[in-house]
């Protein structure tokens, strides 16, 4: 088993970084806070918990916070509401992990209870709970969801970032991910970056920007990304608009859902130089974007 250090982040709870990837698991500014803002409540989740029922799909569960966070919403608005659970993880030693105080204790003692077992038994029911988490490679994995027609209200969407981790962030990925969300629902991830929001795009999915609060790093521009089959979302920007028409919206390809990332990145790369889209550098310097 990998061991996993925490890392305390800036709201006081922990998160893992991964030396494969070269990458924290969570933002610096605080890995429960991120959870919050930028999966739950960006995917409407206190206002779908009225349902009674609601599904969701966690894909990269890692730590589980998405996951967690999404429990708490919906069962402090409505203790009842039966939620069906799929997520998808590749290194079951991470959600093992963090399962050991004190990683755990940002919880409250119910989804503390949900963390642990399905980080032991990947499968776990009880009265408003059936939980299944399946590990693999998504890419293979989400065809059992798309087999079984699963049609998710909330979708976590939370790979490593696309530079490090771009087979998670595929048009082609992204295109059967989609096959699994609700014609009312909402998929949400911490990228703003302009290839994922081509993807996304192109995958079929509206798009709006998760909007910074009002501390952000001064040339951000978005806590994320939104889709769904419907309008409203939260538009984008002039400065994000004009984003999605230079050369860092082309997208990752990966037609038979099995390159390397490095593959990946090379086709991207061999794509931007053949387009006739304006450079990045350009409008970054038009936005005064460092
Ligand atoms: C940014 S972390 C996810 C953080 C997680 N949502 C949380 O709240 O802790 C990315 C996760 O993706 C997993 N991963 C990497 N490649 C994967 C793949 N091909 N399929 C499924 N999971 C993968 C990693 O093991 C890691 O747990």
């Amino acid at each position: 088993m990998s061991e996993w250090i925490p890392k305390l982040t800036e709201d006081g709870s922990f998160t893992f970084f991964s030396e494969t990837f070269n990458e924290a698991f969570h933002s610096r500014a605080g890995a429960k806070q991120e959870a919050l803002l930028k999966f739950a409540q960006a995917t409407d989740l206190a206002t779908r918990a009225e349902q009674s029922s609601l599904c969701l799909l966690d894909v990269c569960y890692g730590l589980g916070y998405n996951t967690a966070a999404a429990l708490e919403v919906i069962w402090t608005v409505n203790p009842d509401c039966q939620v069906t659970l799929y997520a998808l993880e590749l290194d079951i030693s991470v959600p093992q992990a963090a399962i050991a105080p004190p990683l755990i204790n940002i919880w409250s003692s119910p989804v503390q209870e949900v963390l642990k077992a399905i980080a032991q038994q990947q499968h776990y029911t009880i009265g408003n709970l059936n939980a299944t988490l399946l590990i693999g490679d998504a890419r293979q994995t989400i065809q059992q969801l798309c087999q079984i027609d699963f049609q998710a209200d909330a979708i976590f969407f939370d790979p490593f970032s696309p530079r490090r981790c771009p087979q998670l962030w595929t048009v082609d990925f992204f295109t059967l991910v989609v096959q699994c969300l609700a014609e009312t629902g909402k998929l949400a991830t911490y990228s703003r970056s302009a290839s994922v929001r081509a993807a996304m795009l192109e995958a079929g999915l509206k798009i709006g920007t998760i909007p910074l609060g009002v501390v952000h790093q001064p040339d951000d521009w978005s806590h994320g990304t939104v889709g769904s089959f419907q309008l409203p979302l939260h538009p984008l920007s002039q400065l994000e608009h004009e984003h999605l028409q230079t050369r860092a919206a082309i997208a990752y390809r990966d037609r038979t859902l099995s390159d390397s990332a490095e593959t990946i990145l090379q086709r991207q790369t061999q794509d931007q130089q053949q387009s006739q889209l304006e450079s990045t550098s350009s409008w970054r310097r038009r936005w005064s974007i460092s």
